[in-house]
């Protein structure tokens, strides 16, 4: 006899449980860890079912077929990532998922590998002894520029980077809002929502432009406009310029909203906790010599690695996905769900069971001393999801954070800054709004060469999001 799925108490007229899961989502989605195997709640007007026990999230996952991509987080990012490959159906995902797959391949691995230090540098080369960041504002300047160097080859100018940076932010705080509120307040002239209208608009329209002139010049074909541009790219019928954007914006989204908030979270534990950061510039000194890291030094940053491997359990940046939506009259567990039903899972509900993990709670790096990274359990660390439309770029962000936390710690010191609240909201992604640490050189290698910047970026860059901390 199926059982029927529990609603969790606490739903309130219009809104449901969007309030309590974008306000407080940690609280919310840790009251979920030891209850049933599935739970109903309501985002708004849509009755969404949420699976918390770890087989059946990988039975869902396995199963794209019956549990398609759909849902309201996929109708939120629809008009800016239409049918990319993260939101198509899987009608249009396998052509599209085998297009780039060879950008991710792991002989592509040690080239972005190799690429990832100097474009962090960039960014940091503007930063100051004692200067007070706001670190997500901070973070995602970094990723994006990242994300421009290995997937885009330079296609973008350093103020379009700029502008997409500043346009994905408003568009993220527009979306955030749309996620707790009903939707007849999206239709209100009020300034966070032109920002989000316009910011959609012309990332757009900047992203068209880049194609547009990719296509047009002589230039190699490489990258993630190389693959949309290719003739296998040609051959997918409904491949048209809409669709090109569609996927081009969701390689520009995907690394920076998420990378972004796993560095934050790491920064925010290493400035509470010394003693940890004070092993983490042992290990960067001793394996890099002041040098600025590769692919090659991957293996004995073991420590760094433990560190990304924990915040990614602790804080994976798509903490609650209600991405699937189920296609045909299944059974999941002891559960009917009916055709229609959207289904959520949560890498953050996973990661924090008892019967999972000792002191789930806690941030300890050292629980993985010993485990295979960065994969270290299929059935229990989900961060990159599972099955067919598990992420394409694990290894690549995984590398990335890794690269990127070395090539900071082995330069700078990161401080919390007194009296400065942490209020983490929940959208789209886990981010730690707000969070602002002080950053100070270190002096452990010779400082006056600059040791890891590359030429050319000593002045540093305009800082434009800067001044726009409230934003996130
Ligand atoms: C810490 C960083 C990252 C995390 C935690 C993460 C997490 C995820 C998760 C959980 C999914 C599966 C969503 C689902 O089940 O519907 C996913 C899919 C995806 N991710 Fe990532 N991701 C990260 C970084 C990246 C990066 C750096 C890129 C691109 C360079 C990327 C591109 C994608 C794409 C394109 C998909 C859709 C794959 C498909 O449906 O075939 N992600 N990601």
């Amino acid at each position: 006899m199926p059982l029927a799925v529990p609603s969790v108490p606490g739903a309130v007229p219009v809104l449901g449980h969007t309030r309590m899961l974008s306000r407080k989502p940690m609280d919310f989605l840790s009251s979920l860890t030891s209850g049933p195997d599935l739970v109903k709640i309501r985002l708004g007007p849509h009755p969404v079912v949420i699976i918390c026990n770890p087989d059946l999230t990988q039975q869902m996952l396995s199963d794209s077929r019956t549990f398609d991509k759909g849902g309201p987080l996929v109708d939120l990012v629809a008009p800016l990532v239409g049918e990319g490959l993260a939101t198509c159906p899987l009608s249009k995902h396998k052509p599209a998922r085998q297009l780039f797959q060879p950008i991710f391949n792991r002989g592509m691995a040690a080239a972005h590998a190799n690429r990832f230090p100097s474009a962090v540098a960039k960014v940091t080369a503007g930063w100051r002894d004692g200067l007070v960041l706001d670190m997500p504002v901070e973070a995602r300047r970094l990723t994006i520029q990242v994300a421009v160097d290995t997937l885009f080859a330079d296609v973008f100018s350093e103020q379009e980077v700029d502008q997409i940076a500043d346009d994905l932010t408003s568009w993220q705080v527009g979306a955030a809002q749309r996620m707790s509120r009903p939707p007849v307040f999206d239709l209100l002239p009020t300034p966070t929502n032109r920002r989000f209208d316009v910011g959609l608009k012309r990332v757009r329209q900047t992203v068209t432009e880049a194609i547009t002139r990719h296509r047009r010049s002589g230039r190699e074909k490489v990258g993630v406009l190389g693959a949309l541009l290719s003739p296998e790219g040609e051959r997918i019928p409904w491949f048209n310029t809409p669709t090109l954007v569609d996927h081009a914006m969701t390689f520009l989204i995907a690394p920076t909203a998420t990378v972004s908030t796993v560095l934050c979270w790491i920064w925010h534990e290493l400035a509470q906790r010394s003693e940890l950061q004070a092993r983490l510039q042992t290990e960067v000194d001793t394996v890099l010599g002041g040098e600025a890291p590769t692919f090659e030094h991957l293996p004995e940053l073991e420590l760094t690695k433990r560190i990304v491997t924990e915040a990614l359990r602790l804080y994976p940046s798509i903490h609650f996905a209600p991405l699937r939506t189920v296609t045909t009259d299944t059974r999941l567990g002891e559960y009917d769900l009916p055709a229609g039903t959207v289904v959520a899972y949560s890498p953050y509900i996973i990661h924090r069971r008892h019967d999972l993990y000792e002191n789930p709670e806690l941030f300890d790096p050292d629980r993985w001393l010993g485990a295979k990274l960065p994969m270290p359990s299929r059935h229990a660390f989900i961060p990159f999801g599972h099955g067919t439309r598990q992420c394409i770029a694990g290894e690549y962000a995984f590398n990335e954070a890794v690269l990127t936390v070395a090539a900071i710690a082995s330069h700078w010191r990161l401080e919390s800054v007194a009296g400065t609240p942490l209020p983490t909201r929940g959208s789209v992604n886990l981010t730690p709004r707000g969070l602002r640490l002080q950053v100070s050189r270190r002096i452990s290698f010779d400082e006056t060469t600059d040791a890891g910047q590359p030429h050319g970026t000593e002045g540093g860059r305009q800082r434009p999001t800067q001044s726009k901390a409230w934003l996130i």
